[in-house]
């Protein structure tokens, strides 16, 4: 996050003798990114985070990825997906390249073990439910609609207070802010659809002392392996910069409207090593006395596009349900279906909730994932033929 926070007991200066009450040191940790040239926080331990006890093999199988192939729009009705887990053994993945991973979790336990991921920051969609995100930072309450965003390496726990459904992107490096909402100094701007106040910061509980041995389940880039630490990750008394998870709800998202369509890029949230993320929220149409309030058929020649469908009624799309994925390849035209465009004339507003996510290099689909295919959606802007009942 490019905004700075403290939170907690910290000694005045960095990198100075700081004592606990029983006259030992606290451990203090640089939380760093790209190195030491991005942001990073410090962070104050009980004790040091590196007292590890074992380190053992986690046989977590891949995602298993196909291409595309033949190359075409596709239709994926996630909610079929009968796995439940919790927040990282729940994962169905679904697409993904060598940039992005995108799956669904259906989660209905706490996790009973910590988890990081190195290999790059989570983003964390909220469908449904409420419940808890532990970090050494402190606790983020989320509820539905809230984007969870995680930075790599960041030790965490997800506690469900009850039936609870995420879209999980896993990146390959950093998820932020993008650089045409912000000015010089970081600060959003003006025009920018959030501010400052939208995004929730942790709230830093006690820290936790008993030395024991806690299991952290590590992913970085493909590898992983079971940690057995002895010091509880979440022993922080004190903490402050700019590296942290936050929560930023879509309902707070305040879109930009216009006389005419606004193209995807006007409904920008987060962007990340090619890939850039969107949400449509509940929102009034163009005001043109003529607009035509949907999208107009569209080629994307250098994406693929994948919208996650949320709530509301999605106008320009038959067929869709809750939960539904579409993939719109690039290369394969996508528009409104037969019929939508006349039945949107005249509307004033729509009430509808997506997720999107552009990717600049293709989407394998995941083996898991074609069990819920709609293998006729390439077919849905078909106009029915004379005579036809629809
Ligand atoms: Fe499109």
């Amino acid at each position: 996050m490019p905004f700075y926070v403290r939170a907690g007991a910290l000694p005045a200066k960095r990198h100075i003798q700081f004592r606990r009450p029983d006259g030992g040191l606290y451990a203090e940790e640089l939380f760093s990114t790209k190195g030491f040239d991005s942001v990073y926080s410090l962070l104050y331990h009980l004790r040091p985070p590196t007292a590890t006890v074992d380190v053992r093999e986690w046989k977590r199988a891949p995602a298993q990825l196909l291409p595309n192939e033949p190359v075409k729009n596709r239709h994926l009705l996630t909610r079929r997906s009968t796995l439940r887990g919790d927040a990282v053994d729940a994962r169905v993945p679904v697409l993904g390249n060598e940039d992005l991973l995108i799956s669904v979790a259906d989660v209905d336990r706490p996790m009973e073990y910590f988890y990081r991921n190195v290999g790059g920051d989570e983003l964390v969609f909220v469908h449904e439910g409420e419940g808890t995100l532990e970090t050494p930072f402190g606790e983020l309450a989320y509820r539905a609609h809230d984007y969870l965003m995680i930075p790599s390496g960041t030790t965490y726990r997800l506690q469900p207070a009850g039936a609870t459904r995420l879209v999980v992107y896993e990146s390959s490096g950093a998820i932020g802010i993008p650089k045409k909402f912000r000015n010089p100094y970081g600060q959003l701007e003006e025009h920018a659809p959030y501010c400052e106040r939208d995004f929730r910061a942790p709230v830093l509980r006690d820290p936790i002392g008993p030395v024991g041995e806690y299991e952290v389940r590590v992913t970085s880039s493909g590898r992983s392996a079971v940690y057995i630490a002895q010091n509880h990750p979440f022993d922080v008394v004190g903490w402050d910069g700019y590296c942290y998870p936050a929560a930023f709800n879509a309902d707070e998202y305040a879109p930009i409207t216009g006389k005419l369509h606004q193209p995807p890029p006007a409904h920008a949230t987060f962007e990340a090593p090619g890939a850039a993320f969107c949400v449509f929220v509940p929102r009034l149409f163009d005001y043109h006395p003529l607009a035509v309030p949907i999208p107009y058929n569209h080629s994307s020649v250098d994406c693929d596009e994948v919208l996650y469908y949320v709530s509301g009624n999605f106008m320009s799309r038959r067929g869709v349900e809750e939960g539904s994925i579409t993939l719109h390849a690039a290369g394969a035209p996508h528009g409104p279906q037969p019929g939508a465009v006349e039945a949107s004339l005249g509307k004033t507003s729509t009430d509808e909730l997506a997720i999107m996510v552009d990717t600049f290099r293709p989407l394998r689909i995941a083996k898991a994932a074609l069990a819920f295919e709609d293998p006729e959606y390439f077919r849905s802007w078909l106009e029915p033929s004379p005579g036809t009942k629809t």
